[in-house]
């Protein structure tokens, strides 16, 4: 992955969104060429020259294509909603096979102002696509980062990132990348099973940046 000490490609299933577009260009700040993924190969690419031009001076190493595109990239985040994501990396599972696949996806629903966590199959979005990719190495992280904090590479993103999945390298490699994020911290939360309370907790997260009128992002103490 690691060729001549350039950081391994990232493709972004659905990385057209908010939130895969915002880590992508984040994560290219920091040196992850980002291959951005979407169900149109136009759109796709629409999105990579938009960040691009956004951020023209960071001469980011971002293009874009169709998921097909971005799934050829060494490492995957997928960025589509929660009702979409196992669907989305079945389709890929041959070209998935191997690599490390980060579901940033969290399964909610909004009732008026309230937001509620949703149970997908399996407890949790992380388990029913690790399902649906047996040969794929998944890792859930970055559920709980705001895209517009994110997106916005002039601030530092002041958050703790958990990250839970049942391959230990593979946590080791998403720790890393999340150590090239300013203001990140990498904490490891455990076995894939944990997914289901990383996932709900946005739920909360969400509610309490309606409640304060803000955007929140966790911070744990009594961790050197
Ligand atoms: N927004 C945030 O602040 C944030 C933060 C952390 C985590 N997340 C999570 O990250 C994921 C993406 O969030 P988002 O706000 O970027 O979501 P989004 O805008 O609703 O969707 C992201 C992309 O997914 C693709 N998509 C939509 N419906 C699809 C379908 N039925 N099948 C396949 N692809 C589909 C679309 O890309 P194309 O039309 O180009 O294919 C879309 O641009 C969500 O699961 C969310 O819970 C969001």
């Amino acid at each position: 992955m690691d060729v001549a000490g350039a950081l391994p490609s990232v493709g972004y299933l659905g990385g057209t969104g908010p939130a895969g577009s915002a880590l992508a260009a984040r994560l290219a700040s920091v040196g992850y060429p980002a291959r951005i993924g979407s169900r149109s190969r136009e759109r796709g690419e629409e999105v990579a020259a938009e960040l691009r031009a956004k951020w023209a001076a960071r001469k980011l190493d971002v293009t874009g294509g169709d998921n097909v595109f971005a799934a050829a990239s060494d490492v995957i985040v997928l960025a589509t909603p929660w009702d979409s994501a196992a669907v989305t990396v079945a389709e890929l599972a041959e070209q998935l096979r191997g690599k490390i696949v980060i579901t940033m996806a969290n399964a909610l629903v909004r009732v008026g102002k309230e937001f509620q966590p949703l149970i997908p199959p399996r407890g949790s979005i992380a388990a029913h696509v690790q399902a649906a990719i047996p040969h794929s190495r998944v890792v859930a992280a970055f559920q709980h980062l705001p895209a517009v904090e994110l997106g916005a590479l002039d601030h530092e993103v002041d958050s703790d990132v958990l990250i839970c999945s049942d391959d230990p390298e593979a946590t080791a490699f998403v720790s890393d990348m999340v150590t090239h994020i300013a203001g990140c911290r990498p904490l490891n939360a455990g076995l894939l099973s944990n997914a289901l309370a990383i996932e709900a907790l946005t739920a909360v997260l969400l509610q309490l940046n309606v409640r304060y009128k803000t955007r929140v992002a966790p911070r744990f103490t009594g961790i050197n």
